[in-house]
C-alpha cells in the first residue's frame, strides 16, 4: 500500500500504520483521515493480518489534532461534513472485528486524541500527552471526542478536559483509564507487539465477537449532536478569531459571538 501521508509495514501478521507528517506534528488532513481509513479497510480484508496498530512517524507527536489550516473558511455545512467524515472513518476503527492498538508515541491532542480514543487499545509512551483542546479554537471535538472521552473517564474529568482544553500527562491518562500501559518510549511498539501476541493466540470470532459486544454497551446518538454541534461553530467570530490566533501564534481574544 502507498499512501501521502502515512507509511504501513506487515510483520508477524500486524498491519503497522505510522501517520508520516512529523514536521506538522502528524496533525490529520482530510487527505490523511482518509488514508487512515483505506489502510485500515485492507487490514480488515487482507485475512494474512490479525491486528493493527497506530502510531505516528517521529518522538514528540502522536497526532496533534486535525489540521487546522484547513479550517479557514468553512462553512457550517463543510464544518459538519469533515465532522461526519472523521466519525465514519474512526467509527471504522472502533468497529473493525480484529484489534487495534494506539501506540501513543508523544502529543494525541484534538483528533489525536479522538484516533487513540476509537483504537481498542491504547499503550503510550512517558512522554504522551492527551487533551482535547478545540475550545482554544473557538470550535469543539467533531471526531467522537465529546462520545468517547467520557466512555474512557467519565463524565466528571471528561467534562473538564473538553472545557478547559488542557492537556494530562501519560501517567494522568493511565491513573484515569484512558491507557493501558505507559512505557518508555523505545519500549512503545515492543509492548503492542507482546500484547498483540497474547491476543492473536486467542479464536479471532471470539475476539471480533468482544469488539462487537463492547461496542454494543455504548451504543449512543450524541456522536450526532456532536456533529451539529462541530458545524455551528464555523459560523461564530470567536472560531476565526481562534484559528487565526493559532496560525499568528498569539493568544485568542474571544467576544462571545
Ligand atoms: N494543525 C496544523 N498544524 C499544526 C497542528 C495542527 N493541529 N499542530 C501543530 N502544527 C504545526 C505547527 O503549526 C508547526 O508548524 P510550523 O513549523 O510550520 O510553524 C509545527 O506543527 C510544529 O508545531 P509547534 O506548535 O511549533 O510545536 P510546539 O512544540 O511549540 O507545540 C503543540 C506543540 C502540540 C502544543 C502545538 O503545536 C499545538 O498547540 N498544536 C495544536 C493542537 C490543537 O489545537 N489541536 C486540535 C486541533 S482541532
Amino acid at each position: 500500500m502507498t499512501f501521502e501521508n502515512l507509511v504501513t509495514t506487515i510483520e508477524n501478521n500486524i498491519l503497522t500504520i505510522t501517520i508520516n507528517r512529523p514536521d506538522k506534528l502528524n496533525a490529520l488532513t482530510k487527505k490523511t483521515v482518509e488514508e487512515i481509513g483505506i489502510a485500515v479497510k485492507k487490514g480488515e480484508s487482507d485475512s494474512s493480518i490479525r491486528a493493527m496498530i497506530i502510531t505516528g512517524a517521529g518522538q514528540k507527536s502522536f497526532v496533534a489534532g486535525a489540521d487546522i489550516t484547513e479550517f479557514i473558511g468553512l462553512t457550517v455545512e463543510q464544518g459538519k461534513q469533515l465532522a461526519q467524515a472523521g466519525q465514519n472513518v474512526f467509527r471504522s476503527i472502533e468497529t473493525s472485528s480484529k484489534p487495534i492498538i494506539a501506540a501513543v508515541n508523544g502529543f494525541a491532542l484534538g483528533g489525536g486524541c479522538e484516533l487513540s480514543m476509537a483504537c481498542h487499545l491504547r499503550i503510550a509512551s512517558e512522554n504522551a500527552k492527551f487533551g482535547q483542546p478545540e475550545v482554544n479554537l473557538g470550535l469543539i471535538a467533531g471526531y467522537g471526542g465529546t462520545q468517547r472521552l467520557i466512555q474512557y473517564i467519565g463524565k466528571t474529568k471528561a467534562t473538564e478536559l473538553h472545557m478547559t482544553g488542557e492537556m494530562i500527562s501519560a501517567e494522568q491518562a493511565l491513573h484515569l483509564g484512558l491507557v493501558n500501559y505507559v512505557v518508555p518510549q523505545d519500549q512503545l511498539l515492543a509492548k503492542c507487539e507482546e500484547l498483540l501476541g497474547k491476543i492473536k493466540t486467542k479464536a479471532p470470532k471470539a475476539i471480533a465477537g468482544v469488539i462487537n459486544s463492547i461496542n454494543a454497551y455504548f451504543k449512543t446518538d450524541g456522536f450526532a449532536t456532536e456533529v451539529e454541534e462541530f458545524g455551528k461553530c464555523f459560523a461564530t467570530e470567536d472560531f476565526n478569531e481562534g484559528v487565526n490566533a493559532f496560525i499568528e501564534k498569539r493568544k485568542a481574544d474571544f467576544v462571545g459571538r
